[in-house]
């Protein structure tokens, strides 16, 4: 099945931060990938940005990433897109070159401000692009997470990104939810029929909720110590998920509408109570470091694991627990949103027999796709024998691999210069997160707490099937 080619308008971009990790890996690529298949059209400019460097090294650089990240590129289509690209040299805290900035972008065309630099240059960035007289209304800035490191410096960056740009042209990034199963979870939900009327309390057990990866932290240790599994993964990305899973049909798929939505569930967490939360630090393995190797710092009490258990306080979800787990160097790299039916309210095959619950799983990586658990007879003679199957659908086998192999960062791209905003956080949902997170953090802080360890390449701390309490509902199997 082929996905639509509708192109975007031409645009200038200004990417800051231009020859750092995140440009390599996702955003130059992406935007290739765009030009290559036809949505980014010539006329449109890509500005790099950045304190060193000029537009040969940028041209460089980009090349290098294109000809590592991107399948088969064609050399001419290259060099098409590398005519896209030229340089400004700039430093956030000095005055020069910003006006060269400023006579770079044209102020008729849809300009986009992408800031893939520290979070502590956001402010100061976004101030410089209306200082000096490079940003208009038709301008849109982009920031990649993480948004603040708690509900006080989130806010404080809120403020300071308006007094430049007005929250409509504000695009804070989650990449989760540009990911397509994850769009999918709300087809899921809102275009079908069956599953709506039982996706609550009276029929779901619990949700659960993994985003496993196998990857440590080197060479990122730095960075990830000062944060943990707890900010990097679940006060964004995990969140943003139980959002979309839980959150009440908006009444139009417009980005306010959705967001108002998910909004009203974060508000409706309640504290997770201690008792509710398990946090491990990955131990060494042969020749791979432990955690505290790998970040280098040998008395660390980050943690590279959380498993927590949250209820969310409202007539659809209330006695429904939702699990969340994530962690590095665990057995398998697994993206996955679980609802787990209740047990049937009566058995009429006989007290011997075995029944699962019915559980429908949404991949989202790798292998997108959905499965739905079912019990079915078991084929053949013998007597009434149940087994349980997956119903499987795998997306790529279904639907073909072209829509799939889209990159979050290529959607997200799109959806900016398109000036739509659905899958971009809005400052009160960010600030609502952390208003729930930061109580969870300061306890651990506060006591001085020590993660548990764990094994590399297994499913997190032995502690953290606790938080079922002795309930029959278990973590889904990492694999
Ligand atoms: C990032 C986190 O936001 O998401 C990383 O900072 C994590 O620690 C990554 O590895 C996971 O993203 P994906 O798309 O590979 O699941």
């Amino acid at each position: 099945m082929r996905s639509k080619v509708i192109p975007v308008e031409p645009f200038d971009l200004v990417l800051f931060g231009a020859t750092g990790d995140l440009s390599r890996r996702e955003i130059i690529p992406s935007l290739y990938r765009r030009f290559a298949g036809k949505q980014v059209l010539p006329g449109s400019k890509i500005i790099g940005a950045s304190r060193s460097g000029n537009t040969d090294s940028f041209l460089e650089f980009a090349r290098a990433s294109i000809s590592k990240r991107c399948k088969d590129p064609d050399p001419g289509t290259i060099d098409d897109f590398l005519k896209l690209l030229s340089f400004v040299p700039l430093d956030a805290r000095l005055d020069a070159g910003w006006p060269e900035l400023r006579q770079a972008i044209r102020s008729d065309r849809i300009q986009a401000y992408y800031l893939s630099v520290s979070p502590s240059l956001f402010g100061p960035i976004a101030e410089r692009i209306g200082g000096c007289g490079a940003a208009n209304r038709s301008s849109r800035i982009v920031l990649e997470k993480p948004f603040g490191y708690d509900l006080e410096s989130a806010r404080s960056l809120n403020a300071s990104l308006l007094k430049t740009f007005s929250e409509s042209q504000i695009y804070r990034t989650d990449h989760y939810l540009a990911k397509e199963t994850v769009q999918n979870l709300m087809a899921i939900r809102f275009a079908n029929a069956f599953f709506e009327p039982i996706w609550n309390n009276k029929y779901v057990e619990n949700v659960q909720i993994t985003v496993a990866e196998s990857i440590g932290v080197k060479g990122r240790g730095e960075y990830y110590d000062s944060v943990g599994a707890m900010r990097d993964m679940v006060q964004n990305h995990l969140m943003q998920l139980l959002c979309l899973v839980a959150m009440e049909p908006p009444w139009v798929y417009e980005p306010d509408a959705v967001r108002d939505e998910k909004l009203k569930v974060i508000k409706s967490l309640e504290i997770v109570r201690p008792e509710y939360i398990v946090r491990g630090q990955y131990l060494a393995d042969g020749d791979r470091g432990s955690y505290r190797e790998d970040a280098g710092n040998p008395d660390s009490k980050t943690e590279s694991f959380v498993a927590l258990r949250c209820n969310i306080a409202n007539w659809r979800w209330a006695g429904t627990p939702f699990y969340l787990r994530t962690g590095k160097r665990l057995r398998a790299r697994v993206s996955e949103v679980a609802i787990v039916f209740k047990k049937l309210p009566h058995l009429i095959f006989g007290k011997g027999k075995k029944i699962y619950n019915n559980v429908l799983v949404l991949r989202l990586q790798p292998d997108e796709g959905i499965t739905m658990n079912v019990m079915i007879k078991e084929p053949g003679l013998g007597g009434m024998r149940l087994e349980q199957v997956p119903l499987d659908m795998s997306f790529s086998d279904a639907l073909g691999s072209d829509g799939l192999s889209a990159s979050a960062y290529e959607r997200l791209i799109l959806d900016v210069i398109r000036g739509n905003q659905t899958l971009f956080m809005r400052g009160d949902e960010v600030e609502a997160a952390w208003a729930w997170a930061d109580p969870i953090i300061s306890q651990w802080e506060e006591n001085g707490e020590t993660p548990e360890s764990y094994s590399q390449n297994s499913e997190g701390p032995r502690e953290s099937v606790d938080i079922f309490y002795g309930e029959t509902p278990k973590w889904r199997p990492i694999e």
